[in-house]
């Protein structure tokens, strides 16, 4: 099959990622007989480096003809006192939005073989798989006025949603869970916040429609308690934009680390942006250290969800699986007795072991 990607590297650690999981696609089109082209574009702190914008229109334009969209990360310390839209962070919010990519899916599920580098207990972590569904491109994040007033006397942020945004999140949240254990929980702040109240009517008024899943609601401070007391109890959390953010990377803890969760943010007809949960690390930036599995694994769910390639998204979780079973890993995983290398060389060992696996001929 021909396929065409668009890779977006961005900064810090993106472009180190990035390449490792595009090594990884090449290995499976040769492996299958597909043809990827792939096309790089800048996004990010890159962008407004050399095309004075985080989001340039050709970025955008190239997004909107591709199969599916790799990105790795964007933001860095040089670029954290610029004002708010000309920030690195506004071009990943900005494509998000421009192509309408309102659900970003995050699964959590950790590997046997790393069962004893999350910091938690074995027996706590043991058995968790859940998948966070988290609204992207609404609430806290995109809500007008965002702004400084009287002088920076006073600041606002708003956290708005429309009916329509909160029922299209929450049906994408039924349709992941019918697909999984049936069960459902909506996290959120209805306690407090008007727009939680409203998320918990539409979850109510549409689980009509789903009497096979067991729905629940949760006020979002229990929740990250019990992420990490009781992970196992989870199947898919469905939350506002910050909330599913936040939660996010207190989950990736359950895997041993921010390198290993990978995420789909799609919209209904098929395309999407994959993109790993973690950000620009500019603390190892440019040291081959990075962790990249999480956008290979980003990768998988391309292929698996835009492309319609379950067999090759299975070889690649597989080969990801026999790696770290031989205890090959980063430096941001300790794992006991293993064999700690580069993010390069542990991509390599990845698409080494897909093609020692050949049973295509
Ligand atoms: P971060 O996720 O970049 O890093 C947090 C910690 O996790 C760091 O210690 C880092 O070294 C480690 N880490 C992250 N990914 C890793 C990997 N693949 N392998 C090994 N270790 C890894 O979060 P931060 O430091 O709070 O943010 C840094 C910059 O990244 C900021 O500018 C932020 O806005 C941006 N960011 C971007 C994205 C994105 O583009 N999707 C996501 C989060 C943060
Ligand atoms: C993520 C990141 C982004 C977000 C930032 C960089 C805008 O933290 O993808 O989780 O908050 O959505
Ligand atoms: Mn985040």
């Amino acid at each position: 099959m021909e396929k065409h990607i668009v890779i977006l590297p961005g900064d810090g650690i993106g472009p180190e990622v990035t390449n490792a999981a595009k090594g990884v696609l090449e290995t499976v089109a040769a492996k299958f007989g597909h043809n990827f082209t792939f096309e790089t574009h800048e996004i990010g702190g890159s962008a407004i480096d050399n095309q004075g914008t985080p989001l340039p229109e050709d970025t955008v334009a190239a997004c909107r003809k591709a199969d599916g969209i790799l990105l790795g990360a964007v933001g860095g310390p040089k670029w954290d006192d610029l004002p708010g839209h000309m920030r690195p962070e506004k071009g990943l919010l900005g494509i998000r939005k421009q192509l309408g990519l309102f659900a970003n899916l995050r699964p959590v599920k950790g590997f046997d073989s790393l069962l004893h580098a999350s910091p938690l207990k074995p027996e706590v972590v043991g058995g968790s798989d859940l998948l966070i569904v988290r609204e992207l491109t609404g609430g806290l994040y995109f809500g007008e006025p965002s702004e400084r007033r009287n002088n920076g006397q006073d600041v606002v942020d708003t956290l708005a949603y429309s009916r329509s945004e909160i029922e299209r999140i929450v049906d994408q949240s039924f349709k992941s869970a019918k697909v999984r254990r049936n069960k459902l929980t909506s996290v959120d702040k209805a306690n407090v916040l008007e727009s939680s109240r409203m998320w918990r009517e539409v979850v109510e008024e549409k689980k009509q429609e789903h009497p096979d899943v067991e729905v629940e609601h949760m006020l979002v401070d229990a929740a990250a308690m019990k992420l990490v007391t009781n992970p196992a109890y989870f199947d898919v959390i469905v939350t506002e934009n910050m909330f599913g953010d936040i939660l996010s990377d207190e989950a990736s803890v359950l895997t041993g680390s921010l390198g290993m969760l990978p995420s789909a943010s799609i919209r209904q007809d098929g395309l999407g942006l994959y993109e790993p949960v973690h950000g620009s690390a500019p603390d190892i930036a440019g040291q081959d250290k990075a962790n990249p599995l999480a956008t290979i694994l980003s990768a998988a769910m391309m292929l698996r969800h835009s492309f319609n390639m379950s067999v090759e998204a299975d070889e690649i979780e597989s080969a990801v699986q026999s790696v770290l079973n031989d205890k090959y890993h980063t430096a941001d995983l300790k794992v006991k007795d293993g064999t700690q290398v580069s993010g390069s060389e542990l991509a390599k060992k990845v698409s080494e072991q897909m093609t020692s696996n050949d049973t295509t001929d």
